[in-house]
């Protein structure tokens, strides 16, 4: 029999080192240490009983040395198949220290200095910064917003027109695509890579998110279409998002390419950043192999949250539209019509909306961590102003805590009517 999991209950985070419900950070992105966190992408919800267990087990040892895993690539490749029908030989796996270093690994040695790195915007911010850290230069794609059905779709002919600039050599991609939530067709996976191909672009395709895409949908990995079009790609994937360990950093980098793979792990070793921490490498060998059950009632529920707050917005919100993720557990909420109100109460409270004190927010966040008391990205944090008529709310929470927030927006926007 398979066991139900509680998914109504959360783990009181206040005061236990969490970023997201750190004070500090909160009045940064919103001007309120005392919002509520719906913002940094992980999630309030207890990861699987057989990763805490795994955990309590090494941690009951008492001594807590250098480890050594034998097999995280088999163990990965296993994953691969089961939830992505995707066949990964172990030889090609290298695993590491977490998502963003192996991307900015990767992107020192695909690229050259000034080099352009297109960029899907919105974009997970990051990514942003890691292109100016290496002084590549950024190329910005635009998505296409389409503000009758709140939702983005990639634009390919702009893409080939970036891709046509011999200047430009690497593709950041995202998928599912962190903040607009879509799950890339084949199809478009596919004209990606044919259009990277034909101009030797190559690409890092970060799906971290992957393992959290919805029924409907299938996620297929970069690498799978990449090879049949001859297009040069690494695939990068994580159980962070999907078991909620993302403070116990570890990643998987899938190379097709044996010489890139070598070069790869030349700089890991150059850098001392080879193997996984202990409790980093434990709790991701649980997830992997205990927590796929659990990853199925958790992606049911996540949906759930999903109908619940569109259908809510769409009730009684209507000046916000859901841009309707099809994975994961954020997504961006288009908020067009409350932006004047906002920006009106900042006029007439420059105080209470001061840069100075929430550096990392913009207008919309700041009108809902002070007037709603909650806390979510600002949409300017992904790419700038084109997209602050946009928050990114955090829905990876009890459907309870889901609805009090909404309940806390709703009044807030009643209020400014
Ligand atoms: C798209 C994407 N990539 C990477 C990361 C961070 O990964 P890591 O913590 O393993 O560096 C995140 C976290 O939110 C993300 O959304």
């Amino acid at each position: 029999m398979i066991k139900e999991y509680d998914f109504d209950a959360i783990v009181d985070r206040r005061g236990t080192n969490s970023v997201k419900w750190a004070p500090d950070a909160i009045r940064s992105i919103c001007g309120n240490p005392d919002a509520e966190p719906f913002w940094v992408a992980d999630m309030d919800l207890a990861s699987p009983v057989e990763i805490r267990k795994a955990l309590e087990e090494v941690v009951a040892l008492g001594a807590y040395g250098y480890p050594k895993f034998t097999d995280n690539e088999e163990i990965f490749a296993q994953w691969a198949k089961r939830r992505h029908d995707w066949d990964v030989d172990p030889k090609q796996v290298t695993i590491c220290q977490g998502m963003l270093g192996s991307i900015a690994m990767l992107t020192e040695l695909m690229t050259g200095e000034n080099d352009g790195v297109i960029v899907p915007l919105p974009a997970y911010q990051p990514f942003l910064r890691l292109v100016k850290n290496y002084r590549r230069k950024l190329v910005p794609w635009h998505l296409r917003y389409d503000p009758e059905s709140a939702s983005f779709s990639a634009d390919l002919k702009e893409f080939e027109r970036l891709c046509s600039d011999p200047s430009n050599t690497l593709l950041v991609f995202c998928s599912p695509h962190n903040p607009s939530g879509i799950v890339w067709s084949k199809e478009v996976l596919t004209q990606i890579a044919e259009i990277a191909a034909k101009n030797n672009v190559v690409v890092i395709s970060d799906e971290i998110h992957s393992d959290l895409a919805f029924f409907e949908e299938t996620h297929v990995p970069f690498n799978s279409v990449a090879k049949q079009a001859g297009c040069k790609a690494v695939t990068c994937m994580a159980p962070s998002k999907t078991f909620n360990i993302a403070g116990e950093h570890f990643s998987v980098t899938v190379f097709d390419d044996p010489s890139l793979q070598a070069a790869f792990k030349k700089r890991q070793a150059q850098l001392f950043a080879t193997e996984p921490a202990l409790l980093s490498g434990t709790a991701a060998r649980a997830g992997y192999l205990h927590g796929f059950d659990w990853l199925t009632q958790l992606r049911c529920h996540l949906q759930e949250n999903v109908r619940f707050m569109d259908a809510y917005c769409k009730e009684r919100i209507p000046e916000i539209k859901v841009v309707v993720p099809h994975a994961s557990f954020i997504c961006f909420l288009d908020c067009e019509q409350i932006l004047p109100m906002a920006q009106a109460d900042g006029d007439r409270n420059p105080g209470l909306y001061d840069p100075a004190i929430s550096p990392a927010g913009g207008v919309l966040s700041r009108f809902f961590g002070i007037r709603a008391g909650i806390a979510v990205n600002d949409g300017t944090w992904f790419g700038g102003d084109d997209f602050r008529q946009f928050v990114r709310f955090n829905y990876g929470t009890s459907r309870a805590a889901v609805e009090h927030a909404l309940k806390n927006i709703e009044h807030a926007v009643a209020a400014m009517r």
